[in-house]
């Protein structure tokens, strides 16, 4: 079966993409507008873009005709702050999504417990087992009021439970616990089933010691 883009409508494009790019990790993110209201929101069109400088990306679309409230705050301030989202913080930041009015804090709506950030306004989640402090260092119009933020990641307050070495930054990522947004709304995942694959190098490779894979059924 072969889906056109361009001849679905935007929400059928939204279904197309959104039920087969999967699993998607979760930015919660944490902004202050320009008149200094707190604003939480979740978003998973999100992921890690580079390390020199420590980059991220966010997809915002719009809402009603205008950008979501994440999107102007970032816009107009520069600042963020990234929350993951662990099992015990999904319900709350599911709540958060709220298409509540501009003016509506949905830290305080979801009784979120925060800390002060320390290179950005916008606070951290306190509950989260991992925040990073961003700023904007760019950002793209891929569409009428549809955004990408590029985020610098500056400061990264990871829980002290979840650091097994921190001078050679081991994290124990498994017990962060870490859920992933699915198909459908309301659909999430949690991290547990994990496998490994060990990556080959060409010199294995021709030397034969790396796996051969047999050809996937098509
Ligand atoms: C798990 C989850 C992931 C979401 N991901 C996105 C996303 O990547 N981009 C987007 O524009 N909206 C996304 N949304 C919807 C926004 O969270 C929602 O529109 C929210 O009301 C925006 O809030 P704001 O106007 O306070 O920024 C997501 C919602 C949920 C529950």
């Amino acid at each position: 079966m072969r889906f056109d883009m361009n001849r679905l409508s935007g929400q059928e494009r939204y279904k197309i993409l959104a039920s087969t790019i999967v699993p998607r990790p979760i930015a919660w993110i944490t902004s202050i507008s320009a008149d200094g209201v707190r604003n939480a929101a979740p978003f998973s069109f999100f992921n890690m873009m580079g390390n020199t400088p420590p980059t991220v990306a966010i997809g915002l679309m719009p809402q009603d005709g205008r950008l979501k409230d994440t999107a102007a705050n970032i816009l107009a301030t520069g600042e963020f702050v990234i929350n993951l989202v662990d099992e015990q913080n999904a319900e709350a930041m599911n709540l958060t999504c709220i298409d509540a009015p501009a003016n509506i804090d949905e830290i305080d709506l979801a009784r979120l417990p925060v800390l002060p950030s320390e290179t950005v306004a916008p606070p951290r989640i306190a509950s989260a087992p991992v925040s990073m402090e961003c700023r904007m260092l760019s950002s793209v119009v891929t569409g009428p009021l549809q955004t990408i933020v590029v985020g610098l990641v500056n400061m990264v307050h990871i829980r002290d439970e979840f650091v097994l070495d921190a001078e050679r930054c081991y994290i124990d990522t498994p017990r962060l616990g870490l859920v992933a947004r699915m198909h459908g709304s309301g659909g999430y995942l949690r991290s547990g089933d994990y496998f490994q694959i060990d990556r080959p190098t060409w010199k294995e490779y021709t030397e034969g010691k790396a796996d051969r894979p047999k050809p996937s059924p098509v």
